[in-house]
């Protein structure tokens, strides 16, 4: 995937993808992860920073809030919002997932970092290697951390299957929870937001 289409997409992104249109999806998936004030979340990838209000209703603006993006126009956007809002404890990251593991983290953070809680939103469908993108997700988080998934899951072809990959680039038939609870302990997975095409999966390690 050529990172640049993300960069144009950036200029309307918050405007084609509403606040509305996955609040539910993102209100439970947020909620599902039992933050603490204080606490470290990574979001990966981050896009336009739409999670990042939700955070802080947990966070309180403590803690630690990173996201990561390939895509230095949805960082961009994110970075409008860090500031409109005066958040002081939210740094973004210009990464390729693929190159996200705890040895990322240490060299780019603090060699001393505990990630709590991490969510990957909307990436998974459309990141190549997502299933080693998943296996350093779970390296990387702290025991008895949670991470969540929150995608698209429509197996059988559809129009607004098509319509969803059209528009966001991303497969939305990848196994992509049945993979994450192979892996782990602790899983449950909600399958009833936006008319049952988008999941929200936790899991704890
Ligand atoms: C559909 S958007 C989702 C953004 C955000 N999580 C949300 O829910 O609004 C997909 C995001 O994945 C990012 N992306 C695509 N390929 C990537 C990669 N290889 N590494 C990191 N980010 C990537 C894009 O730049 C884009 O911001």
């Amino acid at each position: 995937m050529d990172i640049s289409f993300y960069d144009r997409f950036s200029k309307v992104y918050d405007w084609l993808s509403p606040k509305w249109y996955y609040h539910k999806a993102r209100s439970y998936a947020v909620q599902q992860l039992n933050l603490k004030p204080g606490q470290t979340i990574l979001n990966l990838p981050c896009g336009t920073g739409q999670n990042f209000e939700y955070f802080q209703k947990y966070l309180k603006d403590s803690g630690l809030i990173i996201g990561i993006d390939l895509s230095p126009g949805m960082l961009n956007k994110a970075e409008i919002k860090i500031k409109r809002h005066e958040w002081s404890n939210i740094k973004v990251f210009r990464a390729d997932a693929r190159n996200i593991c705890d040895k990322w983290l240490k060299s780019n953070i603090d060699n001393k970092i505990q990630v709590d809680a991490l969510i990957c939103d909307l990436g998974l469908s459309g990141f190549p290697e997502w299933q080693s993108i998943v296996d350093n997700m779970l390296e990387l988080l702290s025991p008895n951390g949670t991470m969540v998934i929150m995608d698209w899951y429509l197996p059988k072809p559809s129009l607004r299957g098509a319509f969803i990959k059209w528009i966001g680039k991303g497969e939305v038939d990848r196994p992509i929870y049945q993979y994450l609870e192979k892996r782990v302990n602790q899983f449950r997975v909600n399958t009833t937001f936006n008319r049952g095409g988008v999941f929200v999966a936790t899991a704890v390690k």
